[in-house]
């Protein structure tokens, strides 16, 4: 996965980025990225990079030619680059688009435009952004945690990226499901007992607690799952 980010928070990113999992998996070269601050394009002397709107309302624009200098300089007509910026207006993130994300990462460069104050002007939007993507119906105060929701997610489903020893295979929404109750030492804390079925070491037998489990559960927490697998 590479990723360049274009951000006025840079150590935001550059903070996240040093955690143990992704850090390991950019020395081992699975993933890429590149953190541009937006502040360096700004040709005034305050180093201003926003504007108000133009037939009133609250907040400051991010500016058009301010953002279009900071992503000229990270375009490569020799790649394959998609430019997305993060926005309540785009494109709900699911399991699912985040495995298409994982598996389109292979042929493709993210450019991650990540926006402030009350947004960034429409004009840049319809001019050099290929994609909205949204992490859910509420609003984030920047992008930069969206994109970093995006990075984190997407690169769990980039092989490697996790470890040999951890997989994502098992974990909720694989199959539209959630992931059945877990347990760990000790075997009985304050007078509960894990399950029997779990220590026997029948593999068959705790399989399908897991996936008896695996059912009950997301018809108990999130039915309209299960309403969207067809089931009753
Ligand atoms: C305060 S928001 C601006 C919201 C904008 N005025 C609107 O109502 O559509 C500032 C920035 O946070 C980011 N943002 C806010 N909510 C988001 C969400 N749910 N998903 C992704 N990015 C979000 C966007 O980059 C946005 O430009």
């Amino acid at each position: 996965m590479k990723a360049k980010f274009i951000t006025l928070f840079p150590e935001l990113i550059q903070s996240y980025l040093k955690d143990a999992l992704i850090s390991k998996a950019t020395a081992a070269g699975l993933l890429h990225f590149e953190v541009v601050n937006l502040r360096d394009f700004t040709d005034n002397k305050y180093k201003s990079v926003d504007d108000a709107p133009f037939g009133g309302g609250d907040g400051m624009l991010l500016r058009a030619d301010i953002l279009e200098k900071a992503l000229k300089s990270v375009l490569d007509t020799e790649k394959n680059q998609t430019v997305i910026y993060f926005s309540p207006q785009g494109q709900v993130l699911t399991h699912e688009k985040v495995k298409a994300f994982a598996s389109s990462a292979k042929d493709t460069e993210f450019v991650f435009i990540c926006g402030r104050y009350a947004g960034i002007d429409q004009r840049f939007i319809d001019t050099y952004v290929d994609l909205e993507v949204s992490i859910g119906d509420y609003i984030l105060s920047g992008g930069e945690l969206a994109a970093l929701v995006f990075t984190e997610t997407v690169s769990r489903f980039i092989p490697g990226t996790l470890g040999n020893s951890i997989s994502s295979d098992e974990d909720s929404f694989k199959d539209g499901l959630l992931e059945a109750p877990q347990f760990t030492r000790p075997q009985l804390w304050n007078e509960l007992k894990v399950p029997e079925v779990l220590t026997s070491g029948d593999h068959g037998k705790i399989k399908t607690w897991k996936d008896e489990m695996s059912l009950k559960v997301t018809k108990e927490k999130r039915p309209d799952l299960l309403a969207k697998k067809g089931h009753k």
